[in-house]
């Protein structure tokens, strides 16, 4: 894969950055996707930057400048930082901590069993930062996305493990809203920077870090900040299951979703983002932001109806795909369905709660032959669990082999590119299910296919081929 960031003109250089911000000292705890993407762009901003890890293979990696994680410019960017001394990687917190004006905790907080963030990496983070403390007192600045009221946890464990020594916590939540897939470009074009504290004038030192691109910035407390990240999440998973919802209605009254989101979105109120039809929200933030948001409603006694909704209809679009292929194909035993598209979203190898790996899943229990073929997963088969890897083809066209069906699952960019005629020839039968409507229906019907999409008006059934 390649990385570039050509089609993204936006993205900034140093040119493009002020000159004259003011150089500090950062460290990044956690340098998975959020973590690298910051650090990296905080040196390319112009300070001295030191990411720390647990993962001694993934550490060794980013130090020749080698990252596991596939975002468009990143790449580019982290060479650039090792290059000029600005960057630096390491998993001793004792080298990157008691230099630091700054550490950011990016760690990750997965969901818990019961719905809830799980802290247990923030907390052994602050474990491990706080003996290298040396009497200086950094601002210590949350990004990982996490529950109301954790800040004040932080502070609470810091104070106890400073007790004995002359160092003040100070904490700053600067919750990050950059998309997986353009996180480069997000972070270079924040549409605001949110940043909460007990203290403004920590606020606005964190504020001051990211001078260079002339965001707004927004002053809060502590608590105020943690929420907007998940209200912010949330509402978007929101959009995305109630147009999913719509789409269904379109599916049985035979409206055209594509139509009506065009007709709808034009209005200023309402917009276009995250508001198309699928398969449902995936992926390693919007998932567990809206149950850890359910969960503190739990937890103080106030009802999340809504919330629920959101995650009941994200649920059935996954099971909605595999009925469709059913009505269409009859019983799926020993069907050859071919898949394109692992990942939850394009532009990225994370297959964290893909609704895809959900889907395949579905498919496979009922008995499906898979063949399955993602970009970022042909290049790294151990993005998927062991039992898909069988599953797994080199190409599109390897994957339609023979297929009964083809399922679009994800929307790289890529698939709008193979030729569909090559495709009808090597399938046995000719149905497309696009269930991110990548493709354009009429064009795809006028080659001969029969075609499902997600909201768009079913065509009628078509005669089985047995010509091949
Ligand atoms: N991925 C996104 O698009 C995105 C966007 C906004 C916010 N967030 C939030 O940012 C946080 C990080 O997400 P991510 O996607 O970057 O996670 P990730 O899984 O990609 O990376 C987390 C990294 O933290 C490291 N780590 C864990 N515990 C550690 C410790 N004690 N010390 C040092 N390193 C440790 C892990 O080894 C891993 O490399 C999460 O809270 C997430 O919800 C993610």
């Amino acid at each position: 894969m390649t990385e570039t960031i050509a089609e993204r003109p936006a993205v900034v250089t140093t040119e493009k950055v002020d000159q004259g911000v003011k150089t500090r000292r950062v460290a990044v705890i956690g340098c998975g996707h959020v973590g690298l993407t910051v650090a990296a762009g905080l040196g390319e901003l112009g300070h001295s930057v030191v990411g720390v890890d647990v993962n001694e293979g993934l550490v060794t990696e980013l130090c020749r400048g080698e990252l596991r994680i596939h975002e468009p410019g990143l790449a580019d960017l982290v060479r650039r930082g090792l290059d000029s001394g600005r960057l630096a990687f390491t998993t001793h917190y004792d080298y990157a901590v008691p230099e630091a004006e700054f550490i950011f905790l990016a760690v990750d907080t997965p969901q818990t069993l019961a719905g809830a963030a799980d802290l247990r990496n923030i907390r052994a983070a602050i474990n491990s930062l706080a003996p290298a403390l040396n009497g200086s007192s950094p601002i210590i600045v949350n990004k990982s996305t996490s529950p109301i009221g954790t800040g004040e946890t932080i502070e609470e464990l810091l104070r106890e493990a400073l007790v004995e020594r002359n160092v003040r916590a100070r904490i700053v939540s600067n919750p990050e809203f950059l998309q997986q897939g353009r996180g480069v470009d997000d972070f270079f074009h924040p549409d605001r920077i949110v940043v909460g504290s007990r203290s403004a004038v920590d606020a606005l030192e964190v504020a001051s870090l990211y001078e260079g691109l002339h965001s707004e910035v927004i002053v809060t407390d502590l608590r105020t900040a943690e929420m907007i990240k998940y209200v912010a999440n949330s509402f978007l998973a929101t959009r995305i299951s109630f147009i999913n919802e719509i789409a269904r209605l379109c599916e049985s009254i035979g409206v055209d979703i594509d139509q009506v989101v065009e007709g709808v979105a034009q209005d200023p109120r309402i917009g276009s983002q995250f508001f198309r039809a699928g398969i449902g929200f995936g992926g390693s933030c919007l998932p567990k932001d809206v149950a850890a948001l359910r969960y503190v409603g739990e937890t103080f006694g106030v009802a999340t109806p809504v919330l629920s909704a959101v995650q009941e209809v994200n649920r059935m679009q996954r099971t909605s795909a595999v009925r469709r292929l059913q009505s269409r194909l009859g019983s799926l035993e020993g069907r050859r369905i071919a898949v394109w598209g692992l990942t939850f979203k394009r532009d990225t190898e994370d297959t964290r709660e893909s609704p895809a790996i959900d889907v395949v899943s579905l498919l496979s229990n009922a008995g499906a032959h898979i063949q399955a073929y993602d970009p970022a997963v042909a290049a790294n088969p151990s993005l998927v669990p062991e039992r898909f890897r069988p599953f797994l083809r080199a190409t599109p066209l390897e994957a339609v082999q023979k297929a009964d069906a083809l399922a679009i699952l994800t929307d790289w960019t890529e698939f709008k590119d193979v030729d569909l005629v090559t495709v009808r020839a090597a399938m046995i039968n000719d149905l497309i299910f696009d269930g991110r409507n990548v493709l354009d229906q009429a064009e795809v019907e006028a080659l001969g296919f029969a075609y499902i999409g997600v909201g768009r008006s079913a065509t009628l059934p078509r005669r089985r081929r047995t010509d091949r």
